[in-house]
């Protein structure tokens, strides 16, 4: 069998890249990473590296991020077919007619959708900044969210603001069942159920804590005196809680099952090691973005990474397209 972590490591000798994964891909991937984490860092991470070639193990729309974010850099997705249900649920001509629809409202799309999405969105948003970027907007404006419907509604009851939702969702996340997590917590006392924003509404109101991927994470260590954590988020990411809490037990929601692949993200796990060195020895697939989208997506991008660093910014008064 085929060594793909020694041949990625000798192909480190020869070329000058950097590999970055997110928390749902495979062990052995997150392992020969340079880099793991949430969305929102992959965004951070691979516009700022110095490198000029990066490969983005995770879907693609997290390679277009960076790709927009710095158009100069080859951004490589090592399987094209690695999308995301949410970018598949907001179609850009169903999205501009929505969008058309409310032209004074202001726009807030999570970073699971297309690049073409990005371009009539006014402030991208990840579930890592989401809150800072809604208090950023003033009082008195309307807000269209888009495209995930389960973490809208978690932001609406959270800050008290109505607000328009388009109604796509994660095909994983909304696997997990609050009975079921009823169940497990009696199952295992004194357990806690840590979930993602985009599980339903009755699965949010069961659980402990809510928070992206790095939040779920920090939550592992930041409450040390508990022993069992019950995740309902994809699998992936037990690698990264059981290196962080080796004396913890992790159970998998919706049910208590290793063969159940029902908690796994089939595009995320397209990714293998093998298609991972191929893509770095052929640079290909890559990120192909025209100028236009580049420079309109970059709009809603660059918004939701002045918000993050605390900068202030200037909302458009209306939408014209
Ligand atoms: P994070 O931004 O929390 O990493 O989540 C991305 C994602 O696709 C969750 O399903
Ligand atoms: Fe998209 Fe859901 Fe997969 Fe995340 S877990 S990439 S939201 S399909």
């Amino acid at each position: 069998m085929t060594d793909f972590k020694l041949k990625i490591n000798e192909l480190r000798e020869k070329k000058d890249f950097k590999i970055l994964a997110h928390y749902y891909e495979e062990s052995d991937i997150q392992d020969i990473a340079d880099y793991v984490g949430d969305s929102l860092f992959l965004a951070q991470k691979g516009s700022e590296l110095e490198t000029n070639l990066v490969l983005l193990a995770g879907v693609t729309f997290m390679g277009e991020s960076v790709k927009i974010l710095s158009p100069d850099k080859t951004v490589l997705v090592p399987d094209m077919n690695a999308g995301c249900s949410l970018v598949d649920h907001s179609p850009y001509n169903k999205y501009l007619e929505w969008r058309r629809k409310y032209p004074e409202a202001i726009c807030v799309t999570y970073v699971n959708s297309s690049a073409a999405v990005k371009t009539i969105t006014d402030v991208a948003c990840t579930s890592s900044n989401v809150e800072k970027v809604i208090n950023s907007i003033p009082k008195d404006r309307q807000i269209l969210f888009g495209p995930d419907i389960n973490l809208g509604r978690y932001l609406e009851k959270k800050f008290k603001r109505d607000m328009i939702l388009w109604p796509g969702s994660c095909q994983v996340h909304v696997q997990f069942s609050a009975q079921k997590l009823f169940e497990l917590k009696a199952k295992h006392p004194g357990s806690i159920v840590i979930a993602h924003p985009e599980c339903e509404e009755n699965v949010l109101l069961a659980s402990d804590v809510i928070g992206s991927t790095s939040a779920l994470l920090k939550s592992t260590t930041d409450n040390m005196n508990v022993k069992t954590f019950i995740v309902a988020t994809e699998l992936g990411i037990f690698h990264q809680m059981k290196k962080l809490r080796p004396d913890a037990t992790f159970i998998q929601a919706p049910v208590e099952d290793e063969n159940c692949a029902c908690n796994e993200c089939p595009y995320m796990k397209m990714n293998t090691m093998e298609k991972i060195y191929n893509a770095l020895v052929n640079e290909t697939p890559k990120i192909e973005l025209d100028d236009k989208t580049i420079q309109d997506a970059n709009v809603c991008l660059d918004r939701m990474m002045k918000i993050t660093n605390g900068e202030s910014i200037e909302w458009p008064s209306r939408f014209e397209l």
